[in-house]
């Protein structure tokens, strides 16, 4: 048995749907910060998805300490065209203020409002995952899932998924990827197709 099928590997996430999403792409059991007392709470102050995802995945390396466990860790958000890219690398804190997040709800409503009736409703969602092994050894890949956002409040559909699932409209489908199974969300999303990435070079360099 390869050392890799052995070995325990991190997703630098507190995120529990991230974790449960990643763990089915890679069939394999991932520990993450807050299972093992860990406070891991990143600044994420890159200007892109793969410049945070390195500083997370190194960030809790370095909160492992000697530990030679692999680290994965993601950064991922939604990118919407009628808004110039936004929320983009801010997805997690758009319309935060003075350190109050919003809830995914709100985040929701709030950016339709923000959109309003504008007619480019084209948006993606980007993920970029990183495999670290030592701070200066690592794997990383961007992958997307182009889409488009409901016209209005009463297209909001779906209770799958996590976050701007709800209103992130798939036309292939013609659903919500908040309508999608967990399976079927897997198989098209950003965070699927990178992971997939990452499961064929583990399994290449175990
Ligand atoms: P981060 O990658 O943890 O910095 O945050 C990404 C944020 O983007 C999440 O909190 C969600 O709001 C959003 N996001 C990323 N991936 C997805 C997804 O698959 N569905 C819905 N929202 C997502």
């Amino acid at each position: 048995m390869s050392i890799i099928k052995t070995m325990k590997i991190w997703f630098a996430t507190n995120n529990i749907h991230k974790k449960k999403e990643l763990q089915a792409i890679l069939n394999r059991s991932l520990h993450i910060p807050s299972e093992h007392r860990i406070s891991f709470d990143p600044e994420e102050t890159g200007d892109t998805f793969c410049e945070n995802a390195l500083l997370k995945a190194r960030e809790l390396k370095k909160l492992l300490g000697k530990k030679n466990d692999p680290v994965i860790a993601d950064d991922s958000g939604l990118c919407v065209d009628g808004l110039d890219g936004r929320p983009g690398v801010q997805s997690a804190y758009y319309g935060e203020s003075g350190g109050k997040k919003l809830t995914s709800q709100q985040k929701n409503l709030l950016l339709l409002e923000e959109l309003g009736d504008s007619k480019i409703r084209t948006a993606r969602f980007i993920c970029a995952m990183v495999l670290l092994f030592d701070e200066n050894r690592f794997f990383v890949v961007q992958e997307t899932l182009e889409g488009e956002i409901v016209k209005s409040h009463n297209q909001i559909r779906g209770t799958g998924g996590f976050g701007y699932d709800p209103i992130f409209n798939i036309p292939k489908f013609s659903r919500t990827l908040a309508e999608l199974s967990d399976e079927e969300k897997n198989n098209i999303s950003h965070r699927g197709k990178a992971g997939r990435s990452i499961a064929k070079f583990l399994q290449n360099n175990g």
